[in-house]
């Protein structure tokens, strides 16, 4: 049975993927977090957080609410800085057989650039997420998103910063998330992964104010499925690129949803707080559907539900 993938066919190295599942930046912190709780080397990659140029603490708290079939969080940028992450993170991860990503975030397209020039090269890193989708900051991330030109911008000036393999993650909070996809294609984005969180938010009654420190969160797990599987299934008919699609996948029939509307790739976020295997529970079940369906390659179910 063929599991693996490539995601960054362009690219004169390339991205191969030994299966398609991929934890999602911001759930799995730095990979070295869950790595005494199953064999994290076994998934296809390993996204770690947003990391900017200075390291930062994030939004105020309360930053997590639980919603029906769901979560919101304002947890905003809070991570250690890319120069801290070459030293600490990278040496750990080049002992690793599965590839890490690592979700570059910016306030403005000079940042982005910066933070992916440093990673250039660096041993332990096999390419970068271009996070231009997160919802919970007040200048930058899904500013460059929500429109084509910006997104393209960003996207044109981390590609001459670096060498390594570029996937960028859409925003689903844009008025046509496809116009958004074929800039980024077009300005050299070797894949695109969609969808990041959808704003939103909560009110504590007894308060009278909202529950997020930040006011407004992003909103994450189940209750975004089906949103985000017809985005991914609208960006697939406009783009050549390969997909990682993302947004409520909770088990392997929800993975398999996705590759079957497009995408090469799944990542799996929010269902890995109330299950940390679920990444791997994802994989394994991919794997028995391929069994009990006799499919011997996963490109032959990749798009199949396209009309
Ligand atoms: C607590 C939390 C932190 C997140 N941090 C990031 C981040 O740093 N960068 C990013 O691109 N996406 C971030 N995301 C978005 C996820 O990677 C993912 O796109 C989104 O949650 C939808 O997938 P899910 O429903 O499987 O969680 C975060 C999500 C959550 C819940």
């Amino acid at each position: 049975m063929k599991l693996s993938v490539q995601i960054a066919p362009k690219h004169t190295k390339g991205l191969l993927l030994a299966n398609p599942v991929m934890t999602a930046s911001g759930t799995f912190g730095y990979g070295t977090e869950y790595s005494h709780m199953f064999d994290i080397e076994r998934l296809g990659a390993v996204v770690c957080k947003g990391t900017t140029l200075e390291p930062r603490e994030g939004n105020p708290q309360p930053r997590l609410a639980e919603t029906p079939s769901g979560m919101l969080n304002s947890i905003g940028w809070q991570n250690i800085g890319v120069r801290t992450l070459i030293e600490e993170k990278a040496p750990i991860w080049a002992g690793w057989k599965v590839p890490v990503i690592v979700n570059v975030a910016g306030e403005t397209v000079d940042e982005y650039a910066k933070v992916s020039g440093l990673l250039d090269g660096v041993a332990g890193i096999s390419g970068i997420e271009v996070n231009i989708s997160c919802p919970n900051v007040k200048s930058g991330g899904a500013e460059f998103g929500t429109n084509p030109d910006s997104a393209a911008e960003v996207i044109t000036a981390v590609r001459k910063a670096t060498s390594l393999p570029i996937m960028v993650k859409l925003t689903p909070n844009t008025s046509d998330i496809t116009r958004v996809a074929v800039a980024v294609a077009e300005a050299g984005a070797d894949a695109i992964s969609l969808i990041n969180t959808l704003r939103g938010m909560a009110i504590e009654i007894d308060q009278r104010r909202p529950l997020l420190g930040n006011v407004f969160g992003g909103l994450s797990g189940p209750a975004i499925k089906p949103v985000a599987l017809y985005m991914v299934y609208q960006v697939a008919r406009v783009v050549d690129v390969p997909i990682a699609g993302c947004g409520g996948i909770t088990n392997a029939n929800d993975a398999l949803e996705f590759i079957m509307a497009g995408a090469s790739a799944v990542q799996v976020g929010t269902a890995g707080f109330t299950n940390p295997r679920a990444p791997l529970d994802v994989l394994e079940g991919i794997e028995k559907f391929m069994e009990d369906e006799g499919i011997k390659d996963i490109s032959e179910i990749i798009g199949v539900a396209q009309r």
